[in-house]
């Protein structure tokens, strides 16, 4: 049994080979890399939405040079923390599955059994995730509308993804586990005051979830020594590469080494009964 739904019917899927199949008939194919969309056309904003293939390979690479292995570390130990045997992961907005495949790596080490699944509504970046995970599952969907079952989540990753709160109610069980990474204030503060002539600071919030509670705030932080392609990765990588004048980059692009603060906040709450 998948730990996916049908997105038509809501009823469970079985995978059987390179299909998934409800029992009301309903079928969708698994894709050569691993992946299986269950994004319907008609939900679809855009024809390819959520991040596009060159930002997806520049986060990879960012991503693949370890500048963020700190942050990764700390998920992988809440993970085998919080996670029981025999229960379920998401990874909701697992962009290209790097967080996800070190969690699967530290849960195969530490668990009897498992199920890991992943859901980013960018094809680009889930093909990347289903190669490095080929154990786990991973679709095309949206937070907003997860294909998954209620109350079947035993742990949920949001890293730097939107925010579904009422998804994420829905589908995590009474007493599952709630990991939301998000940036600190100082945050990658180098470079916006490359990029902006007035730079702002992110907020810094508790917020309540009304059915959760908060177990904890975990602080991540490091400076990063990068060069001017991994800086330029990084870029690519964030929001800023949708928003910047031009000449913000081109003041990005005539920097050769710059360290730049790299600064999590890891809210983790239970889902209450
Ligand atoms: C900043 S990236 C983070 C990716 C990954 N969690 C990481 O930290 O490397 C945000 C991701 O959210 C995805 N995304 C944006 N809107 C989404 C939606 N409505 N549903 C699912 N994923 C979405 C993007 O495609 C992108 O992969
Ligand atoms: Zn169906």
């Amino acid at each position: 049994m998948s730990l996916f739904t049908c997105p038509i019917c809501s009823l469970p899927l079985i995978r059987e080979g390179q299909v998934y199949r409800c029992s009301e008939g309903h079928c969708y194919d698994v894709s050569r890399e691993g992946y299986v969309n269950l994004l319907p056309a008609n939900r679809k904003h855009s024809k390819n939405p959520g991040d596009d293939k060159a930002m997806a390979a520049s986060r990879a690479r960012f991503l693949d040079g370890g500048w963020y292995s700190p942050l990764r570390d700390a998920l992988c130990s809440l993970a085998v923390r919080h996670m029981p045997d025999g229960g379920a992961f998401l990874d909701a907005g697992c962009g290209e599955g790097y967080y996800t495949q070190g969690i699967f790596s530290v849960l195969a080490g530490s668990k009897g059994s498992f199920r890991l699944s992943g859901i980013d509504i960018s094809k680009s970046a889930l093909k990347m995730a289903a190669r490095r995970v080929p154990d786990g599952e991973f679709a095309v969907a949206s937070v907003y509308r997860l294909p998954v079952s209620s109350d079947s989540i035993s742990l949920l990753l949001d890293c730097f993804s939107p925010l579904a709160i009422d998804e994420y109610r829905r589908v995590l069980r009474p007493g599952g586990v709630f990991i939301y990474v998000v940036p600190a204030p100082r945050h990658l503060i180098e470079l916006k005051n490359v990029l902006y002539e007035r730079p702002y600071e992110n907020s810094e919030d508790a917020v309540e979830y009304q059915g959760f509670e908060y177990l904890d705030i975990l602080p991540v932080s490091g400076l990063m020594s990068l060069d001017s392609g991994a800086l330029l990765d990084l870029f690519h990588m964030t929001p800023y590469a949708w928003k910047t004048p031009k000449e913000g980059v081109e003041r990005l692009e005539a920097v050769t080494r710059l360290d730049v603060t790299m600064d999590f906040r890891v809210h983790i709450f239970r889902r209450l009964a």
